[in-house]
């Protein structure tokens, strides 16, 4: 199973066997002929199940996302600020609206899609299961979080797969006004008081390794990067993605005059990339089990909104109803 060196939950991962069939063999040419594949073209039952996985667990991640952020949208040290932070929280709901209905072309519902994620059966990214203890987590998030999103979704418009890689291109810009103005948020503080530029430091030293697992187990640990390149879904690999990012925040890093909590990054002029500490996959294997420091915090707050928002849906319902009712009284 897939779980080498990841001592995390396994759920319904059963990892797609590339198969070699007439019909596969034609797939893979348009794959390779950089063709998109829509809805209603034949796709291999891997390919179908690997991406209904990666974009359901997009669009939790985008959900879930909103919730560290959410927190300080009532205490935003200005009305300029807030206003920023409701459009960007907004934003991250309308990222899961786009990546939920480009899952349901796929043929799994938003329900059943639901259901996974507050019973715990579906992953969300790592990233959200920590805290944002002051408002320089908020510069953080956008500098860092979503600076790594961006560099892990570019490639994804162009993906094999069209209604992903289309959702992908509005969020992707999106998401560079998410990371300009969280890095605004650092560069405001980190030109500040002690106390202001400390605060920034603090949020540097929480958020950077949290980030740099973002982009998943290394390429040899990951179970699915191999079939998901070859199918198009993945582009780059996560080691790849992982380095680009490193070799552009640590200079951002530098000009706000913060340090990366890493004693062993340093520049390797032969390798032209920067060299990094050892990764704590222990940690990012445990958060993803669930041992986190706001994993149950955040499943919590999902299933208290899913039950306040029963009413909505009855009431949608029962629209629905009355309104197929009176077309089917007119039609007779
Ligand atoms: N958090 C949680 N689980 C993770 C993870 C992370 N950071 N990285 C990998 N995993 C999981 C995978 O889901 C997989 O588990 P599964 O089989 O149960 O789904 C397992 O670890 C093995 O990882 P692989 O690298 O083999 O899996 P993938 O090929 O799916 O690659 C990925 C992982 C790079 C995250 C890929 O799924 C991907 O590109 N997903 C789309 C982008 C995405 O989800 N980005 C995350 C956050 S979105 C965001 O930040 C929004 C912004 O607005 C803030």
């Amino acid at each position: 199973m897939y779980t080498q060196g990841l001592d995390v939950p396994a759920g319904d991962r059963s990892i797609p066997v590339f198969a070699d069939s007439e019909p596969d063999q034609r797939f893979q040419a348009r794959v390779d002929a950089d063709e998109k594949i829509e809805p209603k073209d034949w796709m291999p039952e891997g390919y179908r199940k690997t991406l209904i996985r990666q974009i359901s667990q997009h669009a939790h991640s985008e959900y879930v996302g909103m919730l560290p952020e959410g927190n300080w949208i009532t205490r935003a040290p200005s009305l300029r600020r807030k206003a920023i932070l409701i459009s960007k929280v907004q934003d991250e709901a309308g990222h899961a609206l786009y990546l939920y209905s480009a899952a349901e072309t796929l043929g799994i519902g938003r329900a059943e899609m639901n259901d996974q994620l507050l019973t715990g059966r579906a992953k969300y990214s790592s990233i959200f299961n920590y805290p944002t203890l002051t408002w320089a987590d908020v510069g953080a998030i956008g500098w860092l979080v979503d600076g790594a999103a961006i560099m892990n979704q570019v490639p994804i418009c162009r993906c094999s797969y069209g209604p992903y890689a289309r959702a992908m291109v509005r969020v992707c810009r999106e998401e560079s006004f998410h990371q300009r103005q969280g890095y605004e948020i650092m560069l405001a503080l980190s030109r500040g008081s002690a106390a202001q530029k400390e605060m920034a430091q603090a949020a540097l030293n929480r958020w950077w390794w949290p980030s740099v697992m973002m982009f998943g187990p290394s390429d040899e640990n990951s179970p699915h990067s191999a079939q998901s390149m070859r199918w198009g879904i993945k582009k780059v690999s996560n080691d790849e993605l992982r380095q680009k990012f490193i070799d552009v925040t640590v200079p951002q890093a530098e000009f706000l005059g913060l340090t990366v909590p890493d004693p062993e990054l340093k520049w390797n002029e032969e390798r032209q990339h920067y060299d990094i500490g050892p990764i704590d996959w222990a940690e990012f294997a445990a958060v993803i089990r669930g041992e986190g420091p706001c994993n149950r915090q955040r499943l919590e707050a999902r299933r208290k909104a899913h039950d306040d928002g029963a009413w909505v849906r009855e009431a949608a319902r029962a629209h629905a109803e009355k309104r197929a009712a009176r077309m089917a009284e007119a039609a007779e």
